[in-house]
């Protein structure tokens, strides 16, 4: 196996690189082109058609850099978007929500599951979908989170601001008897350490970066996409606009490394 195009990763903004991280911790060979949409970022409040267009338009940027694959390292465009993803680009495509799912049904105990992510996420109810084809006898419990993502994008990862919000809307979920929690969004693996701080130890996180690379490995290997195993992986990072803070947060956050950002407009 050899084939070096780049896997295309895309995401609302800047949080899919928490699923970056995952794939370059995974698979170190392979290169990458990633995407942030940070003109039109965040996707969380808006219609599931107009995620659908901006997902459309950003796949088929990443296709005009030879993507071999398209990763939609991004919840809201991965709960709304991947059947038209699938149907218009030939090549693979993965979202968040399936290997999410597919590790919450591994990790429950007790059969109850909770899932945490934007309005839209939530609202288009993909998890409980994803989580009832495989098992209806599994309860899902959900909670849209609005104001995590932007604490995330402030830094206030430690801080008792964030502590406290995470209290507030998770203690629904926690009286409800959930067992695990889903962590359905890619900015919230960056608050795992708050999150850990506020749960009892009892409670499984699942977080969705992780699950999905390890997807898109399974997925390399079953369709012969694999890199050659000496190639050297490059990261190579574009957005719509320019970044803000938050890419100086999740750089650190997330000790990633990459060059000299490149300035993509939207056509
Ligand atoms: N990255 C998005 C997600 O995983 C959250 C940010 C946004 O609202 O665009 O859902």
């Amino acid at each position: 196996m050899n084939d070096s195009r780049p896997i295309g990763v895309f995401d609302s903004g800047i949080g899919g690189l928490t699923v970056v991280k995952a794939l370059r911790d995974l698979l170190a060979n392979e290169n990458i082109s990633y995407l942030g949409d940070t003109a039109r970022v965040p996707y969380g409040p808006k219609s599931p058609e107009t995620v659908q267009r901006y997902a459309v338009e950003l796949a088929q940027m990443l296709m005009g850099k030879n993507a071999k694959a398209l990763i939609v390292a991004c919840n809201t465009v991965s709960s709304v978007a991947l059947p038209l993803l699938t149907k218009k680009f030939s090549v693979p495509v993965i979202g968040v929500i399936d290997p999410g799912a597919r590790a919450a049904l591994q990790a429950t105990r007790n059969r109850h599951i909770g899932v945490i992510g934007t309005r839209a996420t939530i609202r288009s109810g993909a998890y409980e979908k994803a989580v009832r084809a495989i098992d209806n006898r599994v309860r899902v419990s959900s909670r849209a989170c609005p104001l995590l993502v932007p604490l995330i994008e402030e830094g206030l990862l430690d801080d008792d601001v964030t502590d406290r919000m995470i209290v507030r809307y998770l203690e629904p979920l926690l009286a409800d008897g959930i067992d695990t929690l889903v962590l359905g969004c890619t900015h919230y693996p960056l608050l795992t350490g708050a999150i850990t701080r506020v749960l009892s130890s009892e409670i499984m996180l699942v977080d969705s970066a992780q699950n999905c690379a390890r997807a898109v490995e399974k997925m390399l290997d079953r369709q012969s996409l694999r890199a050659a195993p000496a190639n050297r992986g490059e990261l190579h990072v574009a957005f719509t606009d320019a970044a803000d803070n938050f890419l100086n947060v999740a750089r650190d956050a997330l000790q990633l490394s990459f060059g000299e950002i490149e300035l993509r407009p939207l056509p």
